[in-house]
């Protein structure tokens, strides 16, 4: 059973996802942490429906460089968290977060990666009039959506009429992607060489 820390900004589907992976026992796991960078964020009634602690963690109460990713880490090692998902997290992980996790923290990112990195990945690709777009779980890494690929999962957006159908096609797909990936991490690992990753079953 492997304990996981998530950290989200908003509406928390993702994290969600995990929760019904949990309670469907295809994920042999638990969620011990919930972090949030916001009060508003959707997530916090999720973890309140499913008595997963949650903590906000604001920039405002963080002055001063990488005390927010510390205050993080404090959160995350007191769980004694094997995984870190992000999941719909807005903020930069600086260095004081990602050297305490890395090659345990993963995100999701609603475009194939390297094509529309950063922010609003599917107007990007709306607006650049890609046909076939979709969603990257990868290795949270120094970079902005730079880390190694774990699994791609490829959607028709052809025929969008807009960013918002993009968002609303990929969303799903994010969903059982994140799944899946979360449930091999809990019976497995996933092993980085260079830029491949490989998957070692523990069955
Ligand atoms: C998801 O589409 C996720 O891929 C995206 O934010 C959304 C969060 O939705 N993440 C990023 O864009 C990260 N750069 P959710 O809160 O419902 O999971």
């Amino acid at each position: 059973m492997i304990k996981i820390g998530v950290l989200a900004s908003g509406r928390g589907s993702n994290f969600q996802s995990i929760i019904d992976g949990i309670k469907a026992k295809e994920i042999d796991g638990q969620i011990v942490a919930l972090v949030v960078d916001n009060p508003e964020a959707g997530a916090i009634e999720r973890a309140q429906a499913n008595g997963i602690p949650y903590f906000i963690v604001e920039k405002k109460d963080c002055p001063g460089k990488g005390a927010m990713d510390r205050r993080i880490v404090e959160i995350l090692k007191g769980k004694k968290v094997d995984l870190v998902v992000l999941a719909g997290y807005m903020r930069i992980v600086g260095r004081e977060l990602l050297g305490k996790f890395k090659g345990k923290m993963i995100n999701i990112h609603p475009a194939l990666l390297p094509s529309f990195p950063g922010l609003e990945a599917q107007k990007q690709a709306f607006e650049y009039g890609v046909k076939v777009s979709g969603c990257t779980v990868h290795f949270v890494d120094e970079g902005t959506d730079t880390g190694p690929v774990i699994e791609q999962t490829a959607v028709y957006i052809g025929d969008c009429k807009d960013a918002h159908e993009v968002s609303e096609r990929i969303l799903p797909y994010e969903h059982k992607t994140m799944r899946k990936l979360v449930a091999n991490f809990s019976k497995g690992r996933y092993i980085v060489e260079g830029r491949k990753v490989r998957y070692e079953s523990g069955l």
